[in-house]
């Protein structure tokens, strides 16, 4: 499987705090059979600044420690991107990473309990550069839960969204359960994801929402979110990449 949203790097955000967290929360994800992580720090929350820079650092320094560590797992760079207004300019330059740094999708989070004005405007302009937000753990914003209406019709422009895997399972409680089950029913859910803070409270865990989401909209439906759909936007390469072959 492959897990979109996690925040896996050391002391970049409110994830784990050392390089040895780090680790243990890998061993986690691979045990689950998760092969792949895109690392998505926190960045422009008003809280965390997490760099394009020092994410792409980060990667590498976990991907090394792994390796040494005989851990069967690959982590990818990304962000988990607050709605700001210098978003834009913070792709431009390179602050703001794209999934796998490739420049096709980003994570895009929203507050919980508002749509800040001039959001569909971003969305669009975002969408103008080439593109496509994902809009991380959608069923726990309650503007969504209020007006699943309004997804569908983001979903209808192109965004793609992310449901979170204990969402599902029913750690957030019965209404983001309820809402993430009638997310995936409306079939307007692209990924299932972590968003792993730690190895307890919040796992790399993603084969008991697999199961669950199984059973509300069948298996392979379900594995799409986590195998087929992850797989093909963290492969898409750069153009610049596909030009030097
Ligand atoms: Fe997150």
């Amino acid at each position: 499987m492959i897990d979109i949203h996690a925040h896996i790097l050391p002391s970049l955000d409110d994830g784990p705090k050392t390089i040895e967290e780090s680790i243990e929360m890998c061993k986690v994800a691979a045990s689950d059979g998760i092969s792949t992580i895109v690392a998505t720090p926190h960045s422009k929350d008003g809280v965390y600044e997490a760099k394009g820079e020092n994410i792409l650092k980060a990667v590498e320094a976990l991907n090394l420690e792994l390796q040494e560590a005989c851990i069967d797992l690959k982590i990818l760079p990304g962000a988990e991107l607050h709605v700001n207004e210098r978003l834009l300019e913070g792709i431009e330059n390179g602050d703001a990473l794209t999934i796998n740094n490739n420049r096709k999708h980003i994570l895009l989070e929203l507050p919980f309990f508002f749509i800040p004005p001039g959001t569909e405007r971003l969305i669009f302009n975002i969408q103008s550069l080439g593109i496509i937000p994902i809009i991380a753990h959608a069923e726990r914003t309650s503007f969504f839960q209020k007006n699943p209406k309004s997804l569908e019709k983001l979903v209808d422009s192109g965004v793609m969204v992310q449901v979170t895997a204990q969402s599902i399972t029913g750690f957030f409680g019965s209404r983001e359960r309820k809402c993430a089950e009638r997310f995936l029913k409306r079939k307007i859910v692209h990924f299932i994801a972590s968003d792993a803070h730690s190895t307890r409270n919040r796992p790399p865990i993603l084969s008991k929402a697999l199961e669950k989401a199984s059973q509300i909209i069948g298996k392979e439906e379900a594995e799409d979110l986590v195998f087929k759909n992850p797989r093909e936007i963290v492969t898409l390469q750069t153009e610049a990449k596909e030009d030097t072959g």
